[in-house]
């Protein structure tokens, strides 16, 4: 293809080098001179293994050049890749403005003539901003609508400087948002010689996907600190600690506990947790990223009430008090906080959990239930049938797979409020809030 690569710089430069390596014609554009004169002899705008041969390359078979001229570069292409920077303002938010500039800069060249032109978003923008920002500047700059002469991706760049052509040639990922098939499969033919899982989704899905990416790296990176922080203090080997922790590939490094949902708890996450965050104080070492988690649990409940009572009804059918289906364990449930929280504000609350009501009829938490918990204890139902038709509003606690058929029973005025993402049937006609999505 013949493609416009804006920006030059680490993105643009691997870009660059590697689709001209892969066959395409390639014309970076970039207001800085030096890089463009850099490139034109054949070598490398920004330091970087193994990109100064590729360009050298390029350069010599004619397959890569570089021009400070945007109208040149889009006369002579069919596809751009925006590259540019997107960096950061004094107050934190992301500065669009030279991505904003491209746009209307490709969006003006293509004023008044009538060849389709394909404009792919490589650089880091916020969700929403493909939509709110990007897609409205090239309308309103070339006169045409997204999905007529003018198609739309964004494609988010995965490498990491000092490693960023073995990261463009061993992605962890290919990721297209586009708003139509067309235009996905143009974006992943660049791609066709790279084996790497490819997802073809929403331009705000593949917007936010590259935020969690790099928000779980710096929270990892965080994390592996404070825990050696804490190793080092009492003299034991982080590496060791961390081998063994990242060889676990069930719990640790692997997708348990990322979905979104409820706030965790049971009887060893939150004591664990705290006493790890205590022995750290004990030893003079902060730990901000641990003691962050239990504020950010804390908030998640929170969060679940607020949704709850936002409804305005006051009976609430609450399916599912134990932090997990199927066991009737309650300590530390953060269900029961929220039931507690609800009852505190006097609303009409009935339980349905029917291995907690096992438990209070026969198991061995009995004294627990009724002793430490009667207020709830005696909200516990033995019909699920008949809780649900109390609740004007319908909170479902936990994953017990009798609450698939919760949604079944509702009716409107019902309100569903979900923590945990149960499957509704289509033609669920109830209000419905889940708590993280
Ligand atoms: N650097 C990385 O490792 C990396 C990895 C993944 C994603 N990203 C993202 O990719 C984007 C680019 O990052 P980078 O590190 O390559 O940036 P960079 O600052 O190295 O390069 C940006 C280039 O864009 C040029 N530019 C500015 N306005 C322009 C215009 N109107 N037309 C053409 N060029 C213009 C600048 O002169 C500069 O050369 C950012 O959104 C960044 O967050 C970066």
């Amino acid at each position: 293809m013949k493609i416009a690569v804006f920006g030059l710089g680490y993105v643009g430069a691997v870009s660059a080098a590697c689709l001209a390596r892969d066959g395409h014609h390639i014309i970076g554009v970039d207001p800085q001179a030096a890089k463009v004169e850099l490139i034109n002899k054949g070598l490398s705008p920004i330091v970087e293994r193994g990109v100064g041969d590729l360009i050298l390359d390029a350069v010599t078979q004619g397959r890569l050049r570089a021009t400070r001229s945007a109208a040149e570069a889009i006369a002579e292409s069919e596809l751009a890749l925006i590259c540019v920077g997107t960096p950061s303002r004094r107050n934190g938010s992301l500065d669009t403005q030279a991505v904003l500039n491209v746009a209307r800069e490709i969006g003006e060249h293509l004023r008044g003539a009538d060849r389709p032109y394909t404009i792919v978003l490589r650089s880091t923008v916020l969700p929403g901003t493909m939509r709110g920002e990007v897609i409205p500047s090239l309308e309103a700059a070339s006169g045409r609508k997204a999905g007529a002469g003018l198609y739309v991706a964004n494609n988010p760049e995965f490498l990491r400087e000092s490693t960023a052509v073995h990261d463009y040639d061993n992605p962890p990922k290919i990721v297209i948002g586009a708003l139509d098939p067309r235009t996905a499969d143009l974006v992943a033919g660049l791609y066709a010689g790279i084996d790497a899982p490819r997802f073809v989704t929403s331009v705000d899905v593949a917007e936010l996907v590259k935020y969690a990416d790099n928000a779980w790296h710096a929270v990892k990176v965080a994390f592996a600190n404070e825990v050696g922080s804490i190793a080092k203090a009492i003299d034991v080997d982080s590496h060791d600690v961390m081998d063994i922790f990242c060889a676990d590939r069930k719990l640790n490094i692997s997708p348990a506990y990322l979905k979104p949902g409820f706030a965790f708890g049971g009887s060893c996450l939150p004591k664990d947790l705290r006493a790890l965050i205590y022995r750290a104080k004990t030893l003079d070492v902060e730990t901000p990223l641990l003691t962050g988690v239990v504020i950010s649990n804390k908030r998640q409940i929170d969060r679940a009430f607020d949704m709850i009572v936002e409804g305005g009804a006051r009976d609430i059918a609450f399916l599912g008090i134990s932090f997990k289906a199927d066991t009737d364990d309650l300590r530390e449930s953060p269900q029961v906080a929220l039931v507690e929280q609800l009852l505190g504000k006097g609303y009409n609350v009935r339980v349905y959990d029917r291995s907690v009501r096992l438990a209070q009829l026969t198991g061995s938490n009995r004294d627990y239930i009724n002793g430490a918990i009667p207020h709830i204890a005696e909200m516990l139902s033995d019909n699920l049938e008949e809780t649900v038709a109390f609740g004007r509003t319908v909170v479902i606690g936990n994953r017990a797979t009798e609450f698939r058929n919760a949604p079944l029973m509702m009716k409107p005025p019902q309100r569903l409020v979900d923590l945990v993402r149960t499957p509704l049937p289509k033609d669920f006609q109830c209000a419905y809030e889940g708590v993280n999505w």
